[in-house]
């Protein structure tokens, strides 16, 4: 099937936007947060795409404030929310409330939402189902899925449906058993060939854009330049069109995570709990709530305060 995100000559992506002015139709609300085809239009112009997780309303709110351009609701929150040790367990439940509840605090960023543990893996009917559910459900724009040629099926017929794919090679984490743990993918030389044929496959069967994790630089910036879609690195170094990490990760959340590829922009565990610890002590001492974070009876008829 030919990739309709794929810019064909005269460069689809903004001819496709002075076609469809959305801004001009005053009656119905502009879709103010990215599309795909503002994604496409970013690696046609050279712009790099910056992806991060998000899993909760108020860290949507947050990353969108900073200008992300894509946020992922990634079943990485089978680790970092559930305190699971894989992503197997994540529903498609879950990812529908995670969802919604991220969907609500964006505003510019494209929402992507990713399809968990088998529910896309047993048929097109099976992804077709799940997929719809979380496109209608959560209000996000695109799903994202693991698997180069063998997930081809699922995605194109996701795709044929009218819903945007994130593809998902390399490290794929569904596949955490059959790798044998949470390995660098594609370092000998059949291994590279066989993600470079998955990356083809899986534009051709029609996803727009293509996270490639864990998986050597120099091999990543081959498939970067080979392919139409943006790819989005993580642990695949500088060459990929954007990159993703783990919210939690990016803002040192936790301190006993620290693979190679995550750069901690932030140490912020030891902030939340010194912050925490000063509550408990104000508790404990009776220093807090202070004269200014109570309420008081108003003077004459007794009267019920009110709360905010
Ligand atoms: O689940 C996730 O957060 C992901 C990213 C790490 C790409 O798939």
């Amino acid at each position: 099937m030919a990739n309709p995100w794929t810019l064909g000559p005269g460069g689809g992506a903004t001819a496709e936007h002075a076609r469809f002015p959305a801004r001009a139709l005053t009656r119905i609300p502009p879709m103010a947060r990215k599309t795909v085809l503002d994604l496409q239009a970013m690696k046609a112009g050279n712009q790099k795409i910056a992806m991060v997780t998000a899993y909760d309303y108020t860290m949507a709110r947050l990353v969108d404030a900073a200008g992300v351009d894509m946020v992922l609701v990634g079943d990485s929150l089978g680790m970092v929310v559930q305190g699971q040790p894989d992503t197997l367990s994540v529903t498609v439940d879950d990812m529908v409330y995670h969802g919604r509840c991220v969907a609500r605090g964006l505003a510019e960023a494209h929402l992507t939402v990713d399809m968990p543990f088998m529910s896309y893996q047993v048929s097109a009917a099976q992804a077709l189902t799940n997929g719809g559910r979380l496109i209608k459900e959560t209000g996000c724009q695109s799903v994202k899925l693991e698997g180069g040629a063998r997930s081809a099926l699922a995605i194109q017929a996701l795709v044929e449906a009218g819903i945007p794919v994130v593809g998902h090679i390399g490290l794929t984490p569904q596949s955490v058993h059959q790798l044998g743990g949470f390995k660098v993918q594609g370092r000998g030389e059949a291994a590279a060939e066989q993600l470079v044929r998955d990356a083809a496959a899986v534009q051709e069967a029609g996803a727009f854009c293509l996270v490639l994790e864990m998986v050597p630089a120099e091999l990543a910036a081959e498939i970067s330049a080979q392919l139409d879609i943006p790819t989005i690195g993580i642990g695949a170094g500088a060459g990929c069109d954007g990159q993703v990490l783990v919210c939690n990760d990016l803002l040192g959340l936790d301190a006993r995570f620290h693979p190679r590829f995550v750069k901690r922009f932030a140490e912020l565990q030891n902030p939340v709990i010194d912050a925490v610890r000063h509550y408990v002590d104000e508790v404990r001492q009776g220093a807090f709530p202070a004269d200014e974070h109570s309420f008081h009876r108003a003077r004459g008829p007794h009267r019920v305060a009110r709360l905010y």
